[in-house]
């Protein structure tokens, strides 16, 4: 299968764009389009055969539910029962954007193998133009992980699309670099406080000006993953990723040991690092783009950065964590 990339943004033609992009969906394809967070592989959220097209294309265990993108709270309000009154704050306050509300889904609306069975969804809608026109025209939910092979860095570039999907999508809708460059964060709503299953751009402190307390999942010790995305490997370029202190000195010293062992290093982190072989800024918008970059150089060793007590950053920590498979350089 051919791939076609169309860049949107900039088109002259941007109604035929969408319109292509439209029929390939109702015909039961797989497109992908940006979001404001990364890249989405969608499908149309009700027919089972293209939902299990995403799966193949990403080589996603089928047991990993996919998100649901609609066009706003009323169509949501269509695909859920039991809203409870916090839920309906949190779509006020926070959509379009980057919060997927997990919630009760309706019987029988969804696809089996977007919810991979289970009777919730996780449902969202996203703030960028091109992801909104598509979902408006199309009148359908459209259900999207992120767009990269399964345990790579999600896509924040079409080129990150292509360089996964080439030759097992059709079509990829270029939207330009997302904004946020992290995926959203997912909000359990069907618990009791509502909980954090992953950490995102949206924060437990603004979730908590809205609707109260909320939890992080992570706190709670001794619970299997809720979220059964966060069971899998996640983020991982070629080269290991170790997590180290960010502390100058310690760097120093182990791209020394590193350079002593006659291996090549790169450090990412809020500081510059001349003597590492490759240096790159630590940041939301440019992680993923900077772990895919690691696969493209000469590097046998990747050190990430992260300070253990910083709270701010809960959300790169936890990619970073994923990305090392929580291994410290020793
Ligand atoms: O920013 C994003 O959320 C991007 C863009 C494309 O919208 N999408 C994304 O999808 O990151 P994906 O499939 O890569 O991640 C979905 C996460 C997984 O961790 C999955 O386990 C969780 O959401 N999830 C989905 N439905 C769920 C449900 N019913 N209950 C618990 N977790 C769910
Ligand atoms: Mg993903």
């Amino acid at each position: 299968m051919e791939t076609k990339t169309i860049l949107v943004d900039k088109n002259e033609n941007v109604e035929k764009s969408y319109s292509q992009a439209v029929e390939m969906l109702r015909s039961g394809e797989v497109v992908a389009f940006p979001t404001e967070t990364v890249y989405g592989l969608g499908a149309v959220a009700t027919d089972l055969e293209a939902v299990d097209k995403i799966f193949k294309a990403k080589g996603r265990p089928s047991d990993n539910p996919l998100i649901v993108h609609v066009d706003s709270k009323e169509t949501a309000m269509e695909y859920v029962v039991n809203i409870t009154q916090k839920a309906e704050k949190c779509m006020d306050a926070f959509w379009p954007g980057a919060l997927t509300l997990i919630l009760t889904a309706k019987p029988d609306t969804f696809a089996a193998n977007v919810t991979a069975g289970l009777d919730t969804v996780g449902i969202r809608v996203p703030d960028h133009p091109v992801a909104l026109e598509l979902l408006k025209q199309l009148k359908k939910p459209v259900a999207a992980p992120s767009a990269n092979t399964s345990g790579k860095p999600s896509p924040t570039l079409a080129e990150h699309v292509f360089h996964d999907m080439n030759s097992k999508i059709p079509l990829v809708l270029d939207g330009g670099a997302t904004a946020i460059g992290i995926e959203s964060t997912v909000l359990d709503m069907t618990c009791e406080p509502p909980c954090i299953l992953r950490p995102g751009q949206v924060t437990k402190e603004q979730i908590e000006e809205v609707i109260g307390m909320v939890r992080l999942s992570s706190d709670i010790k001794g619970n299997a993953p809720k979220s059964p995305g966060m069971k899998y490997t996640h983020y991982a370029p070629e080269a290991p990723v170790y997590l180290i202190e960010e502390d100058a000195r310690l760097i120093e010293m182990a791209i020394d040991h590193v350079h002593n062992e006659g291996k090549k290093v790169a450090v990412l982190s809020h500081h510059d690092f001349p003597n590492a072989d490759f240096d790159f800024p630590l940041s939301a918008e440019t992680l993923y783009s900077s772990l895919r970059k690691c696969d493209m150089i000469d590097v046998n060793i990747i050190l990430a950065a992260v300070s253990s007590d910083k709270q701010k950053d809960i959300a790169v920590l936890n990619r970073l964590e994923k990305a090392a498979d929580h291994k410290w350089f020793s």
